[in-house]
């Protein structure tokens, strides 16, 4: 025996004690069925035989590989399989220790056995959505495709197994080659965090098997022609599938299938028959319908109604037997556009209202892992932080992440990534004749660093596009697609991109890349810029009127900031990286942005901090004082860009860089990997309130915002500036009205000038009508500004000359708060409980930068957790309630209270 047999006597066994016996059950059985291969034997080629043929034989005994679930990257299906454990993996810098790169530079293979009863008639299809970077499938033996076509992250094909099924025990072999970013189109994170170990690669998306008669159907494109909404309007939608004859004959069929409504909408039937000649791919078309139809709306502005279609493919034999069915689809009824104003900037329309972008980045798990209540919860915070977008960059993750948007009302601004294989698009001075001004021919996208594309790179985007597309299309969710993001396409991939959109009835926009560096020809400018910053800039930058200031469209900005709290920091930092964190401001750290980027440390911001709060004396203050610098600033970024939502160059929209991270991480987050809220979270969800009073810190003005439709009539503004002490500076009341989706200057704030060491100033909007606070808001504010030097700006910042003073905090008055709490519902049905604390502050000063903090009882933070508001200073005397909703029992949990110049308190809960 040489070694190869050897290894193959060991592994391939003969027995094939866990392959799946002839009874088992069939995967499909019917025409119209198609089911999701269940999970997986997942091994390294290297510790398998190099018999793809043989491997893929049913029976093969398999059972010392790894059992892994039915999407997963090989990281993935490690951790699941326990050979990692990602508590471990993410602590500290394991990472680099424990999972070694070389593990992953050889194939890993997928294998499964299941049962099939294939009968005369019947065709069968294996569907792939994407397996990276690319595979080799064989099937009972036989090679189905090659990786010279089954290629990239997002290439989704379906490959006709009719001729290679069997009754019994049929088995599936997927070798999945690794993944080089650079060289492959895979899902790469650039930037943002170290590499995961494998780079991505495996079969991460689910993989499909359908049965079906001699007429197959795609899903359903859905088209309506909604332009605005109206009372009690009639809508027609246009069905598109696409219909395949296997069979070497004419037949008749007939679509078959209904429209679901919400209440009080009225669809006709779907029923149309067409006859296909032997052979024949055709795409139809049907037109239903739709009375009072329900329109869709993102969550603010309205309800999310869906309709639901599905349908069957009957074949006209003597008893109509069922061919195919479509699985139910839900899609909205809604219209969204974009256009590029006299300013070349972009703007969102939704059902025909201006709609400003709310956004953030979103960071998928570092290892793929897609948990959809993860996500649900994730677009939870987004809604509670007032955020109305979210913007995958090149992740588009699993289709239930649509589906959860579009019950959610969270728009999706989906596209490729920067700076890897997606764009490397090769430079013809032909193409970029017309619009490259400035740029040089060698300039181009040469940053991105990608492998150029070739020839047979353009099929491959064409499959990804194709099947992106057809993923998202009837999502009434999606905002746009960016076919590039850095840089924009050239004009082949352009075509390549626009074909393939067409063909899949994209019927929304679609935008060159999310910069102003250049476009081609067919899509015409972006209108998004991409100025930075993603390093810290102090709050009076929003204000400005370059970079990335609060003016047209931001595709990926902000502060840089999202330090954790304490209790998340200490689960992934050991006692010596929690130490360099305060004590070393220029140190590099792992858990920042990957060791060869511009944001590996801290520096431009523990420089701003320390300057502008003090140096940290311990790490407990250091983190306080991160939470406030980190407030402020997302505060800023989202109050400015709300207050310029119709100034004369109007803030159109902004996508905060970045939601969330894909692992443990000290930046660039509004919320952390555990899902614990932070300073960034609240001065978001302040800065995006519906209505709001902001105060501009380049105006020493105070702006009055509105994003709602329909919230008008009388408003009243107080506006009170006090000092450390207690004691007034100024007060004003000011009466405006308000104006839907709009904003305006109201008026100066005065005393400003006679801060001393430090002023609170505080803004109340009160609806008097309704007799109610509608927001309250409170900055802490410095004699001196701080002072940007915007000509020394680069790609990431704009360096700051003079820093603001708030020293005076590290030694404020201590302030007396008392606190209770009151449940409100506890344990409900869904296992949510819902209470009230009540603050009150018993001081003559004020009480500053209280925060409010649920753990259980083993001192673990309690998440998520919603907070009306939090992270608040109240005024001399001052009572305020806040309430709280979490999973679980207010008896275990208990509430802590802590502040600037308050002593941490402990709440009981109440009995
Ligand atoms: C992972 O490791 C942590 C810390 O060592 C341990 O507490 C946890 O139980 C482990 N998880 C699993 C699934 O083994
Ligand atoms: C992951 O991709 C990078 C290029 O982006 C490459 O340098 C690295 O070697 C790859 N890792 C593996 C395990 O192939
Ligand atoms: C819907 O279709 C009908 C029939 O084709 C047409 O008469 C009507 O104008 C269409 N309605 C709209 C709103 O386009
Ligand atoms: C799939 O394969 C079967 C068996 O060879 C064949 O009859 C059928 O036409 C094929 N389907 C398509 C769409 O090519
Ligand atoms: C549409 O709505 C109006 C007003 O609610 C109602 O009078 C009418 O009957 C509805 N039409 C249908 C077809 O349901
Ligand atoms: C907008 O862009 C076009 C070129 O695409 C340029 O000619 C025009 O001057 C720009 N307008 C403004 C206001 O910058
Ligand atoms: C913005 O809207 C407000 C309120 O409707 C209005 O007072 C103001 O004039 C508008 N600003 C511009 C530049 O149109
Ligand atoms: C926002 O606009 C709505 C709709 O007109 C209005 O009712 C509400 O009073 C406005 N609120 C503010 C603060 O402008």
């Amino acid at each position: 025996m040489n070694l190869s047999q050897t290894l193959s006597a060991l592994f391939l066994g003969l027995a094939g004690a866990h392959a799946a016996s002839n009874t088992a059950a069939p995967l499909v059985s019917s025409p119209g069925d198609i089911s999701i291969i269940p999970g997986w034997s997942l091994q390294s080629s290297t510790r398998a035989p190099d018999d793809m043929p043989g491997l893929s034989q049913p029976g093969v005994d398999v059972s010392s590989w790894h059992r892994v679930g039915p999407r997963g990257t090989v990281m993935a299906g490690l951790l699941q399989a326990g050979v990692f454990n990602d508590t471990e993996l993410f602590y500290s810098d394991n990472l680099n220790q424990l999972a070694s790169e070389t593990t992953f530079r050889s194939p890993w293979l997928y294998r499964e056995d299941f049962t099939l009863n294939p009968s005369d008639n019947q065709y069968f299809v294996l569907h792939t959505h994407g397996i990276t970077s690319k595979a080799d499938i064989y099937v009972n033996g036989e090679r189905i495709v090659t990786s010279d076509d089954q290629q990239g992250s997002y290439g989704g094909h379906k490959y006709n197994l009719t001729d290679y099924v069997k009754d019994g025990t049929n088995s599936l072999l997927i070798r999945a080659y690794p993944t080089n970013y650079l060289r492959d189109f895979a899902l790469g994170f650039v930037d943002w965090n170290p590499y995961p170990s494998d780079n991505g690669t495996g079969v991460w998306r689910n993989v499909e098997i359908s049965q079906t008669g001699p007429v197959s159907m795609s899903p359903f494109r859905v088209i309506t022609d909604l332009t605005k909404p109206d009372q009690n309007q009639k809508v027609n939608i246009t069905l598109k599938t696409d219909l395949v004859n296997h069979a070497q004959k004419t037949v008749q069929v007939s679509v078959n299938g209904a429209i679901t409504p919400p209440p009080g909408s009225k669809v006709g039937p779907i029923l149309r028959s067409f006859e296909l000649k032997p052979g024949e791919s055709r795409t139809v078309s049907i037109k239903v319908g739709v009375e009072n139809a329900s329109v869709w709306w993102p969550a603010r502005w309205g309800a999310q109604s869906l309709y639901t279609v599905q349908a069957n493919l009957l074949l006209h034999d003597t008893s109509m037997t069922v061919s195919d069915k479509t699985r139910a689809q839900e899609f909205g009824i809604r219209q969204v556009s974009s256009y590029v104003n006299e300013h070349n900037d972009t703007a969102f329309v939704v059902n025909g209202q201006q709609f400003q972008v709310m956004g953030a980045g979103y960071g998928p798990d570092m290892f793929m892992r897609f948990d959809e209540r993860r996500v649900e919860r994730i677009f939870r915070y987004m809604l509670d932080m007032g955020l109305n977008t979210v913007r995958l960059e090149g992740k588009q993750e699993q289709p239930e992440l649509y589906e959860l948007a579009d019950r959610m009302g969270m728009m999706v601004l989906a596209g490729w990534e920067c700076c890897d294989k997606w764009e490397g698009w090769d430079v013809s001075p032909i193409t970029f004749s017309h619009h490259l001004t400035e740029l040089t021919e060698s300039q181009y996208n040469d940053d991105a660093q990608g492998v150029k594309w070739g020839e047979s790179d353009y099929p491959i985007a064409q499959a990804a596009m194709l099947h992106e597309a057809e993923m998202m299309q009837a999502h009434p969710s999606m905002l746009g697609f960016l076919v590039g993001s850095d840089y924009w396409p050239n004009d082949r991939a352009t075509e390549v991109y626009l074909d393939a959109l067409k063909d899949m009835d994209w019927k929304n926009p679609i935008i060159a890349s999310a910069s102003k560096r250049g476009y081609p020809k067919a899509l015409g400018p972006s209108g998004m810029k991409m100025d930075g910053p993603y390093d810290w800039v102090p709050p009076n930058y929003w204000y400005g009127d370059q970079e990335g200031a609060a003016f047209g469209f931001g595709s990926e900005l902000g502060a840089g900031v999202g330090t954790p709290e304490m209790g998340s920091l200490k689960k992934f930092m050991s006692d010596g990286d929690l130490e360099t964190l305060w004590k070393e401001p220029d140190a590099k750290l792992f858990h920042m942005s990957r060791y060869d980027s511009q944001f590996f440390d801290r520096s431009i911001y523990n420089k701003a901090l320390f300057e502008r709060y003090g140096k940290a004396q311990d790490l407990e203050d250091y983190v306080l004082k991160c939470q406030m610098a980190d407030y402020e600033a997302t505060r800023a970024q989202y109050e400015a860009y709300s207050a310029k939502q119709n100034a004369s160059r109007p803030a159109t929209g902004s996508i905060y860089w970045m939601l969330n991270s894909a692992w443990p991480n000290l930046h660039w987050q509004l919320f952390d990997y555990y899902l614990s809220p932070m300073g960034a979270y609240f001065g978001t969800k302040v800065g995006n309130r519906l209505e709001h009073a902001a105060y501009d810190y380049e105006k020493k003005s105070v702006s009055l915002i509105n994003h709602s439709l329909d919230l008008k009539g009388d408003r009243e503004i107080s506006i009170d500036l006090i000092d450390a002490n207690g004691k007034k500076i100024s007060g004003t009341k000011v009466k405006t009205t308000t104006m839907p989706n709009s904003s305006k200057d109201v008026q100066e704030v005065s005393g400003i000038d006679k801060i001393k060491d430090i002023a609170f100033l505080r803004l109340v909007l009160r609806d008097t009508k309704a007799k109610r606070d509608v927001s309250r808001n409170v900055y802490w504010l410095s004699p001196k500004a701080d002072v940007l030097d915007w000509d020394e700006s680069t790609w990431y910042n704009t360096p700051v000359t003079d820093y603001a003073d708030y020293k005076k905090l590290q030694n404020l008055p201590s302030a007396d708060v008392t606190a209770t709490v009151q449940t409100v519902k506890a344990k409900t049905k869904d296992g949510w409980t819902y209470a009230d604390v009540q603050l009150e502050n018993k001081s003559k000063v004020p009480a500053v930068f209280l925060r409010l903090n649920a753990i259980n009882l083993d001192g673990a933070e309690v998440t998520p957790v919603f907070w009306s508001d939090n992270y608040l200073t109240l005024w001399p005397n001052e009572k305020l309630r806040v309430s709280v909703g979490f999973e679980g029992d207010i008896k275990q949990t208990v509430i802590e209270v802590s502040g600037r110049n308050v002593k941490k308190q402990s709440l009981k809960s109440p009995k």
